[in-house]
């Protein structure tokens, strides 16, 4: 029996939004982008007309008016997503909505018990939640290819950005950990199977734009730790290790995988005969994240990164900047 595809309408002509996400949506079985809004109609319609969009509107709340969208997806600036999420949720749409999903885990949970209240499906878009190479990943831990995991390392960086960027604007939620500094936190939870405990962090503040350019933590868990860094002033870089009891992984490309390219993943399982490559087939991980979103919708499946675990990433990223306050390990309470 064939599914109809869900009827997508976008927030914003965000640059992530028209090189990635709606190109990659309207590939899939189950998603189709019928309309998207811009605060300017120019960029509306440009939009509309580039990526094949039946509907451009000129404001966000005439795109919530329309009775024919079922779902929307939020790639505003930080600061607008639980805003604007909230206010879609209450128009009666599903909502997937951009990393991370709040400035805070408490903003998080106004979402969480909008949506609830509303009936409708909200996950957050953290399409690496969709790669096989991560589901392929957790397979291979709990098949104990590597022994029982004891630590997460990950790094994610970029250049510095012009002081119009939304990443540059500390009022718009900007910085390197609000930014990418939630993939490896991400990644470690989901690795680990598990909530980490308590958390420290060590904060370098840009001088000029006073967001955190910088920003190094440490995960603890019941049964091990996790490391990162994130840098948004420094060279590009990406890196994952699965560090286990006998064995580890190294990821090249664990954030940002190329969707036309075959994914390696090297793994040393401690014995003589050394490493081994493993490859993981091309995967557009933004067309499987709307797909399974939609699918949701349609009663198969969940969302694919839900809205409990974006509170509970929000609140290891909340402990991790109270941590660079203090100077002191932070507890992270369970979700509420
Ligand atoms: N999952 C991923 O791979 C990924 C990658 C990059 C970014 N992101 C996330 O996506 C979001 C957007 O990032 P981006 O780089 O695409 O940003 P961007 O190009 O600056 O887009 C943000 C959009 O928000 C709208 N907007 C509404 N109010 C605004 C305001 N006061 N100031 C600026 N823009 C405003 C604008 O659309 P209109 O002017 O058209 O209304 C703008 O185009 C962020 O949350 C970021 O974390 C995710």
């Amino acid at each position: 029996m064939s599914v109809e595809p869900v009827r997508w309408g976008v927030l914003g002509a965000a640059r992530i939004a028209l090189d990635k996400v709606i190109p990659s949506m309207q590939e899939g079985d189950l998603s189709r982008v019928v309309a998207i809004a811009s605060r300017s109609a120019d960029r509306a319609r440009a939009a509309a007309s580039a990526l094949e969009i039946d509907r451009a509107y000129d404001s966000y709340d005439a795109l919530l008016a329309d009775p024919d969208v079922e779902a929307i997806y939020n790639p505003l600036p930080n600061h607008l997503h639980v805003p604007w999420s909230i206010r879609a949720v209450q128009a009666g749409k599903h909502v997937l909505c951009e990393k991370p999903i709040a400035l805070s885990a408490s903003e998080a949970i106004e979402l969480r018990d909008a949506a609830r209240q509303a009936g409708v499906l909200v996950g957050e878009a953290f399409m690496i939640r969709s790669h096989p190479q991560w589901s392929a990943a957790r397979r291979f831990i709990e098949n104990g290819r590597i022994g029982p995991l004891q630590l997460v390392h990950g790094h994610f960086s970029y250049p510095r950005r012009e002081e119009t960027d939304v990443r540059s604007r500390v009022d718009y939620g900007g910085g390197a950990l609000l930014d990418i500094g939630c993939y490896p936190i991400v990644i470690a939870r989901w690795m680990f199977g598990a909530e980490p405990v308590a958390a420290v962090a060590a904060i370098d503040r840009d001088p000029e734009f006073q967001v955190d350019r910088i920003t190094a933590g440490l995960l603890r868990f019941e049964r091990g730790i996790a490391t990162f860094s994130c840098g948004g002033s420094m060279v590009a870089h990406q890196r994952m290790e699965l560090f286990g009891e006998r064995g580890r992984m190294q990821f090249d490309l664990p954030f940002t995988p190329r969707s036309t390219e075959r994914c390696r993943i090297m793994i040393d399982d401690g014995s003589r005969s050394g490493v081994e490559i493993l490859e993981i087939d091309a995967a557009n991980q933004y067309t499987l994240q709307g797909d399974r979103f939609s699918a949701a919708i349609r009663g198969a499946g969940d969302v694919p990164s839900s809205i409990d675990s974006a509170i509970a990433n929000m609140q290891v990223i909340d402990a991790l900047f109270r941590s660079a306050e203090t100077g002191r390990w932070e507890e992270i309470a369970p979700v509420p």
